[in-house]
């Protein structure tokens, strides 16, 4: 093979399986110059991965009722399921998204996710509405509640955006889709009056 059909062999060739050091570990911020002390980005970057985990985990508990709901509300349920699965998907992005934007690194992967949510994890099989409905009011309600405490860290460290993320999106938008679960679970008669 001579030297230029080798060259041009080779630069088609992707160079993959490639490997180096972590540029930056876990855990680690990196300073950006966004006028917050270290102090307030580093509590709210360990804040926003918590609440992070746990809206991954909300938002795969929606998609799981989706598809295992059962029932004469299952069209009804399996699309309502599937609006909140996205709206949490967006939240997830959000809340990532600020969490490097302030210098830090977020969770990603399914199994560091599962070691760190508070959410507690549902079985493998499918369940009665009801207890779906229970369950995903539980989750929003950990959510809601670390929420608010983390809102209130930040706006005390300073940390403005990181407030205003977690009530205008996480809060607020956890708190209305509380508010429609919650109205299946109320016992009212379906045909006929009491
Ligand atoms: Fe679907």
């Amino acid at each position: 093979m001579s030297k230029n059909t080798t060259t041009a062999a080779d630069r088609a060739r992707p160079v993959d399986r490639q490997k180096a050091h972590e540029i930056q570990a876990f855990g680690h911020l990196i300073h950006l110059p966004n006028a917050l002390s270290q102090n307030a980005a580093s509590q709210s970057v360990e804040n926003l991965n918590q609440v992070l985990a746990d809206t991954i985990t909300l938002r795969d508990l929606y998609k799981k009722h989706h598809w295992q709901v059962a029932g004469p509300t299952f069209y009804q349920l399996h699309l309502l399921f599937d609006k909140h699965y996205e709206e949490q998907n967006d939240l997830v992005d959000t809340i990532a998204e600020r969490i490097q934007m302030l210098g830090g690194i977020t969770l990603a992967m399914a199994a560091d996710v599962a070691e760190t949510t508070i959410i507690p994890r549902p079985p493998k099989g499918r369940e009665e509405v009801p207890v779906q409905i229970s369950r995903l009011l539980h989750a929003h309600e950990i959510v809601l509640e670390e929420a608010r405490s983390m809102a209130r860290q930040a706006a005390e460290a300073g940390d403005d955006g990181t407030n205003d993320l977690l009530v205008s999106d996480v809060i607020r938008g956890n708190e209305k889709q509380v508010w429609f679960v919650s109205e299946h679970l109320v016992d009212v008669p379906l045909v006929k009056a009491d």
